[in-house]
């Protein structure tokens, strides 16, 4: 009688002493020892899907639809390109003032079983372009995919960003947010999506038929700085999916990232972005996250 009664409470306080433990298991490795990869963001004019997947526009098509990766041809040259948009020399009509071209970025992962975590710093370029969301300064965007959506193991983000989604030249819905093609939760077609804004929110949403900024279970905490310049943003997730949008990570398996900074209080369109590159659990990958 008393042995059946005491297992059941002993089981329960046993879980919940490991509940606390996982939880107070969150803390970010020392960076110091981690080490980075530089990634340069730049900004991509108006180059949606659409005009990447047409061959009389843009030369990488044909070499994409056979496999080639967009880093495969532009990881070295990415400040150049972003040169030519920024400037309203290519795919531009309306280039901010101002506008950085690129900016580079130093990228840190590790997990600890538990958790991913990843590390994004950066020097703050010039800007000084009209304000477009006035409240925010700084916005940092990372979309996670599980190898679901075609293309997106060799554009990133791209699968994403469309001709039609508003801020976009000639779109006729102002509401129109970036979306996947046949994208949805139930098909696995989707990107998980994290931000970060320097105004201290955190959102946890995805982005299927459709960007949602909610719903996420997965993030644990987002956090940023700008010391004199030198921002760094933060994010700690969940290794496990938690819920709607939140894909799982798995030690040994390889996911694809892409990210964005919104600088100078930009909005819509008009930000820095990375090509697409994968993001490796214990594994080896563009960016690893080793166990720490
Ligand atoms: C086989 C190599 C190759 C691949 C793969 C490729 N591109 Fe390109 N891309 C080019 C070349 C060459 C140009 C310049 C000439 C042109 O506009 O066609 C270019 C131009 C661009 C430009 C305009 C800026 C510039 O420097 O002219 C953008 C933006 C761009 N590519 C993005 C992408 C993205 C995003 C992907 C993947 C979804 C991709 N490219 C895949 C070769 C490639």
């Amino acid at each position: 009688m008393k042995t059946t009664k005491l297992k059941p409470m002993l089981g329960l306080a046993g879980g919940l002493a490991l509940a606390l433990c996982s939880l107070a298991q969150a803390a970010p490795p020392d960076w110091s020892k981690v080490p980075a990869r530089t990634v340069t963001v730049f900004y991509p004019g108006v180059s949606p899907l659409e005009w990447i997947t047409k061959g009389s526009e843009h030369g990488g098509a044909r070499a994409l639809r056979k496999g080639e990766t967009c880093a495969s041809c532009h990881d070295q040259e990415a400040a150049d390109m972003g040169k030519k948009m920024a400037s309203g020399q290519k795919i531009e009509p309306s280039p901010p003032k101002g506008k950085a071209g690129s900016i580079p970025v130093n990228v840190q992962a590790a997990n600890d079983g538990t958790h991913l975590y990843l590390r994004f710093s950066w020097k703050q370029p010039p800007g000084g372009a009209e304000k477009m969301d006035a409240a925010t300064q700084v916005k940092f965007g990372v979309m996670l995919e599980d190898n679901k959506i075609p293309g997106a193991n060799l554009s990133g983000c791209w699968e994403s960003c469309h001709a039609d989604a508003r801020t976009m030249p000639g779109s006729k819905d102002d509401k129109k947010t970036k979306y996947v093609k046949d994208g949805s939760l139930a098909s696995g077609k989707y990107y998980d999506l994290m931000q970060w804004t320097s105004k201290g929110a955190k959102f946890d949403g995805h982005v299927a038929d459709r960007r949602v900024m909610e719903g996420g279970k997965a993030l644990v905490d987002a956090k940023g700085e700008n010391k004199g310049g030198d921002w760094s943003v933060m994010f700690t997730r969940k290794l496990a999916g938690g819920a709607d949008g939140d894909i799982t990570l798995a030690s040994g398996k390889t996911y694809n990232i892409g990210f964005a900074i919104h600088d100078d209080w930009s909005a819509g369109r008009f930000h820095q972005v990375s090509l697409g590159y994968t993001l490796g659990i214990d594994v080896k990958a563009d960016i690893t996250a080793a166990k720490q």
